[in-house]
């Protein structure tokens, strides 16, 4: 596996891959990996001949009041994971290469990436369509692998895509989960044990939701509703945010719920803010009852 901490190298390694003729995935992350970007890769290394992974904390998708100098890093543990997998090579740039002194440019989904998240974290979606833009235009590659635990994200990322004809096909991959449900993400290691056992309320919560809506006809009030209360029965939760949203635009729903819609939560447990999702399909029984 090869280490490129420069755009120049990393370039070097991506000519080297389109001279051979070889198809190349890519799989952003900010490091610390767990399972859930392994998922990534593995499904990158199912697919593309040749697998580059990045990893990059980059400071423009942290808000001043956020987890930047908090956030886990691991290098020499995450080279070690990627090279198990497979991955031809690794792009770990420093935030003074990738952000030239007096960057001005900016890439921004004007309504996708002010909903939702992007409401408790203002500026977060411009950092990451920034950045991933950025990534794309330096390794140039043919699919790009996100997971759906970051569903805002991913839409936010297919839709700029779409908008601006960049030549990448975005591949989604289904959220890795632990034994008790939590979604896998870097952030968890930031819980206190206390709230790591509490964050199970987050999963709990969205399977209340999804049978709700396979043993009876809903709205996206009661959805809503049955979501909160459940995660209000965990007093460590502090919750910021439940959302019912069509699946792929994101606009709000109001009514009974007659097509996919996903739920968005978002939790705080201390300072650590998470997020999970679940898409629910009516159940085609109770629309045609109705
Ligand atoms: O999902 C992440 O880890 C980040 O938002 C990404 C896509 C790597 C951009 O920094």
């Amino acid at each position: 596996m090869k280490v490129c901490n420069t755009k120049k190298e990393i370039r070097t390694v991506r000519d080297e891959f389109r001279a051979q003729g070889a198809s190349v995935g890519l799989v952003p992350t900010m490091g610390y990996l767990h399972k859930g970007h392994i998922e990534l890769v593995k499904q990158a290394r199912a697919t593309c001949d040749r697998v580059i992974a990045t990893i990059f904390v980059n400071p423009t998708q942290f808000g001043p009041n956020e987890d930047l100098s908090s956030y886990p890093r691991d290098l020499e543990r995450d080279f070690a994971m990627l090279q198990d997998e497979g991955v031809d090579a690794v792009f770990v740039p420093s935030p003074q290469d990738m952000y030239l002194l007096g960057s001005e440019t900016v890439v921004e989904t004007k309504r996708l990436s002010r909903i939702l998240i992007g409401r408790i974290r203002p500026g977060h979606f411009q950092g990451v369509t920034t950045v991933v833009t950025k990534l794309f235009n330096i390794c140039q590659p043919d699919y790009a692998y996100f997971g759906e635990k970051d569903y805002q994200q991913l839409q936010v990322i297919k839709r700029m895509v779409r908008d601006l004809d960049v030549p990448v096909e975005i591949k989604g991959v289904p959220t890795v989960r632990e034994g008790d449900g939590l979604a896998m993400s870097s952030r968890n290691i930031m819980l206190t044990p206390e709230d790591r056992i509490a964050a199970v309320a987050l999963s709990r919560a969205l399977n209340a939701a999804e049978e709700m809506c396979v043993s009876q006809s809903v709205t996206a009030r009661l959805l809503s509703n049955t979501i909160r209360s459940r995660l209000e029965e965990e007093p460590r939760a502090d919750v910021q945010s439940v959302d019912i949203r069509d699946a792929e635009t994101l606009t709000s729903i109001r009514g009974r719920i007659e097509r996919s819609v996903v739920a968005l939560i978002a939790v705080r447990f201390g300072s650590v803010l998470l997020i999970d999702q679940r898409v629910v399909t009516p159940s085609q029984v109770h629309l045609q009852k109705a």
